[in-house]
C-alpha cells in the first residue's frame, strides 16, 4: 500500500505526479495559509508532510502518530523543533543548493535598489513628482560597484553574492561565519573578518545566516550603531535575526542609509508596521525563492526527499542536526 502523505500547500502539476506515482495524498488547495486546527486533523494517518513554514513541534507529532518524514519546501528549517523531532524519530528534510543563486540575484535587487533608491524614485515618478532634473542632488544614489559589501553568513548563497559582487561589481568582499570558508575565500578572494570590524568597515551589509536561538537579534541597536551612516543593510535571512524596533529606529534616526528587506518579524507585515512609512527601506514580500523554474526545483528536490523517506532509503537532504550523530 502506498504510504500517505499531506501536502501543506498547493503543488504544480509535474509535482504532483511525482508523488502520485509513489503515494497517496491529499493537498490544500487554498492560496491562504492552513490554519493549523485543520492542518492537525488533517494529518492523522499521514506519514510524510510536505510543507515549508509550518511550526512542527510536540504538539503536531502527537498529531501525527504514524509520521516518519517532514519535507520542508525551503532552504531555511527554523520552523523544527530539533529535539521535538529527534525524540520521535522524524526525519526532517530541506531543499538546499537549488535556490542559491536565485536568492543571491535578490539580494543584488535589494542592494541596487537601496543604493540607487530605485523603488523610492519609481513612487516618485507615478505619483507625478517628477519635477526635477537628473542633475539635482535629491535624485542622488550612492554607488554599489567598487565599495565594501560584508556579508555575515557565508554559506552556499553567501558565496554567490560574493561572486556577483566580486566579479560583477569589483566589489572588496569581507565576511563573518562561525567558521572560516577557505574554499569561498580562494573562489571570490572574500576576506574572514571579525564581525564588528564587518559591521563598521562594510558599505552594504547582507545578512544571510539561518534563525538559530544563537542568530535570534543577532543585529540590533548595538549592531546598528556600529555601522556607518552611510551603510546599507540587506536582510535575506529571516525577520527574526534581526530587532526590528532597532532597524526602525536605525533607519528613522539616520545611524544607517538604508535597508533592502525580504523578510519581517511578522510574515505578512502588519499595516501598521512603521517600516512601510520610511522611504530608505525598500521591502518586498519573502520573495527570495520566488521565480517559477526554482519554486518548481526546490518543490521536486523537496518530494524527492520524501519519497526516499518513505521508502527507507536515506533522503540526500537531511538537516545537519539530524543526520545520524548531528548535533
Ligand atoms: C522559501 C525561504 O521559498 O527557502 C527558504 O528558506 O525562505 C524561501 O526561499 C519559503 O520558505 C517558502 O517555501
Amino acid at each position: 500500500m502506498k504510504p500517505f502523505v499531506y501536502v501543506t500547500k498547493p503543488i504544480p502539476k509535474e509535482v504532483e505526479e511525482m508523488l502520485a506515482e509513489h503515494c497517496t495524498y491529499d493537498i490544500w488547495t487554498s492560496r491562504e495559509r492552513i490554519p493549523r486546527r485543520v492542518l492537525l486533523e488533517n494529518i492523522k494517518e499521514a506519514e510524510g508532510l510536505l510543507t515549508s513554514g509550518t511550526k512542527i513541534d510536540r504538539e503536531l507529532l502527537c498529531s501525527a502518530p504514524k509520521l516518519k518524514i517532514v519535507s520542508n519546501n525551503s532552504v531555511g528549517y527554523d520552523n523544527f523543533d530539533i529535539e521535538a523531532m529527534r525524540e520521535r524519530s522524524v526525519i526532517g528534510t530541506h531543499t538546499p543548493h537549488v535556490l542559491d543563486d536565485t536568492v543571491a540575484d535578490l539580494a543584488f535587487g535589494l542592494i541596487l535598489s537601496s543604493a540607487r533608491r530605485i523603488a523610492e524614485l519609481d513612487r516618485y515618478v507615478r505619483e507625478g513628482k517628477w519635477t526635477k532634473s537628473e542633475d539635482d542632488e535629491s535624485l542622488f544614489g550612492t554607488d554599489v560597484h567598487h565599495q565594501t559589501l560584508g556579508i555575515i553568513g557565508m554559506g552556499r548563497i553567501g558565496e554567490k553574492v560574493a561572486k556577483r559582487a566580486a566579479f560583477g561589481f569589483d566589489m572588496d568582499v569581507l565576511y563573518y561565519s562561525r567558521s572560516r570558508k577557505p574554499e569561498a575565500e580562494k573562489k571570490t578572494g572574500a576576506v574572514y573578518t571579525d564581525f564588528n570590524e564587518l559591521l563598521q568597515r562594510s558599505d552594504f551589509i547582507v545578512l544571510i545566516t539561518p534563525l538559530t536561538k544563537d542568530t535570534f537579534h543577532l543585529i540590533g541597536e548595538r549592531e546598528f550603531r556600529q555601522m556607518k551612516q552611510s551603510a546599507v543593510f540587506i536582510n535575506i535571512s529571516r525577520g527574526q535575526t534581526v530587532d526590528e524596533k532597532a532597524l526602525i529606529n536605525a533607519l528613522k534616526d539616520g545611524w544607517i542609509k538604508g535597508a533592502g528587506l525580504d523578510v519581517f518579524e511578522k510574515e505578512p507585515i502588519e499595516t501598521d508596521n512603521q517600516l512601510l512609512s520610511l522611504p530608505n527601506a525598500t521591502l518586498v514580500p519573502h520573495i527570495g525563492s520566488s521565480t517559477r523554474i526554482t519554486h518548481v526545483n526546490m518543490l521536486k528536490t523537496a518530494v524527492k526527499n520524501l519519497i526516499d523517506g518513505l521508502q527507507g532509503k536515506q533522503p540526500r537532504d537531511v538537516v545537519k542536526e539530524l543526520k545520524e550523530g548531528g548535533r
